[in-house]
């Protein structure tokens, strides 16, 4: 097998692993592998016909992990730490460069705004820093704090759909899905209204961090949102602490005082520097990635009306059926890790320094683990789902997004409403990170009793 090098001993079987050369793996796209959901399918089709090979790489020689198990395995292993901060912006530094802005790394700020809203998210953290910040973000919105929220997330719904055109074409992400949770957090961010609106433009332009910049003009564009949504989001944080802030903005104020850490680029990551720079970190994933998720629910459950007829019949099933639809139709595609140390694993080393694709969503389509994996079937066993990731790094935003989806998709049902997709083909953004729909046109309509 290409890939392999004999090299030093595994410390917990005491034999000679196999050293993973990264550049000498197959690429991805051997596999069928493209950006898109169609890509995706293709590859799992492909790659999942045949229990060789266990591990590919990207374009980029990035260790791509995809099979369930090694996902499994490898997301709990303390040395799959996160991507550090002082790696991201050297790669922005590098694509500055690539675009012509400066002839060095440091003669260019451009890319360094996208550098720093990541660099605020403990997505590119480590401990000793990860560890606190995780426990703050869990104590407001974990398991206990998520379900609690649930009668106001399902009381902004309602004012969306009041306001949301019936019986004409309307684009379910721009329309509603957006809509419903920027109007969600501007109530704990403390958001003007001119704010709410500038925040969902420019959110909708950092999209476009996630697809592969063809230009300078668009790296540039992207770069500028950053800014612009990070300034944005500390002011409105910041005038809010001042006068009545909501408690979550409170808690986390209090828990970076007391934090006693400091800045390490290279391997900790950086330390928020205000709870509105934190949480604007955090929401990057809270407006993009959770209008992305329930779109993706939305768009399954339309199509399933006898799923949905269950529903009403068995409220009790929703979160069962938002994770069989994320599963059968994954939202976040491929997330980075980085290893801190050598990781041994099934007999291979893959060494310390290496950039690692997991790739959560292809986990979801392991026939190992998910027999008929293109089948929507409510009776799986949601716990071994990927789509929020593993280990100690996963995604502690779950709960918000499982809980937002619910009160947005249970309101339209609970408020006799039903979203009839329009058939037109379905476009799917050209993103190597997330599989999401460029729209998801439907009409929004009363449903016929
Ligand atoms: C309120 C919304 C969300 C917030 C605040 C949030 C935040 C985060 C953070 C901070 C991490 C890094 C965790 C760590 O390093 O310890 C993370 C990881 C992750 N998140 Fe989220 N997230 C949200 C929504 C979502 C959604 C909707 C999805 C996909 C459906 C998602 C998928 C993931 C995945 C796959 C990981 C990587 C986990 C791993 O590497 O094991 N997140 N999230």
């Amino acid at each position: 097998m290409p890939g392999r090098n004999r090299s030093g001993q595994d410390p917990d079987t005491g034999s000679e692993p196999v050293r993973l050369v990264v550049s000498d793996l197959t690429n991805i796209e051997a596999f069928n592998f493209k950006p898109g959901h169609q890509g995706f399918l293709d590859f799992c089709r492909t790659v999942f016909a045949k229990p060789e090979p266990q591990f590919l790489r990207t374009d980029d020689d990035e260790l791509v992990v995809f099979r369930h198990a090694d996902l499994r395995a490898l997301a709990v292993m303390p040395a799959m730490g996160n991507v550090p901060s002082g790696v991201l912006s050297a790669q922005m530094a590098a694509a500055a460069r690539r675009f012509g802005f400066g002839e060095s790394a440091s003669s260019s700020t451009t890319g360094q705004a996208i550098a720093d809203g990541f660099a605020n998210q403990f997505f590119f953290n480590n401990d000793p820093i990860r560890a606190p910040l995780r426990r703050m973000t869990l104590g407001q919105i974990g398991p206990k704090a998520a379900p609690s929220m649930i009668d106001l997330a399902r009381s902004i719904a309602v004012q969306t759909l009041a306001a949301t055109p019936r019986d004409q074409r309307i684009d379910f992400t721009r329309d509603i899905a957006e809509r419903f949770v920027v109007a969600f957090w501007t109530r704990i961010v403390g958001l003007s209204e001119h704010e709410a609106l500038a925040v969902t433009a420019l959110v909708r332009a950092m999209s476009a961090v996630f697809v592969r910049f063809d230009t300078p003009a668009a790296f540039q564009a992207t770069d500028d949102a950053f800014a612009a949504y990070m300034s944005i989001l500390d002011r409105a944080a910041r005038r809010s602490l001042a006068h009545q802030p909501h408690p979550i903005l409170a808690a986390l104020d209090s828990g970076l005082a007391q934090l006693d850490l400091v800045d390490d680029p290279a391997y900790a990551g950086i330390v928020p520097k205000s709870a509105g720079k934190m949480l604007a970190g955090l929401l990057i994933d809270g407006f993009h990635t959770v209008a992305t998720t329930a779109t993706s629910v939305a768009r399954v459950l339309a199509h399933r009306p006898e799923v949905l007829a269950q529903l009403e019949r068995m409220p009790s099933l929703w979160p069962a059926a938002i994770a069989e639809a994320l599963r059968l139709q994954p939202v976040a595609l491929i997330f980075k890790r980085y290893t801190s140390d050598d990781v041994f694993h099934n007999g291979f080393l893959i060494p310390k320094h290496t950039r690692v694709a997991m790739m959560w969503a292809a986990g979801n389509h392991d026939p190992a683990a998910f027999p008929a994996p293109e089948t929507y079937d409510l009776t799986r066993n949601s716990a071994a789902v990927t789509s929020f990731g593993g280990g100690s790094q996963i995604c502690p935003g779950r709960h918000m997004a499982q809980m937002l989806t619910q009160a947005l998709l249970q309101t339209i049902a609970c408020e006799g409403l039903e979203l009839a997709p329009e058939q037109a083909a379905d476009e799917w953004a050209r993103s190597t990170v997330f599989l999401q729909l460029k729209s998801f046109p439907v009409v929004l309509r009363q449903r016929s009793t």
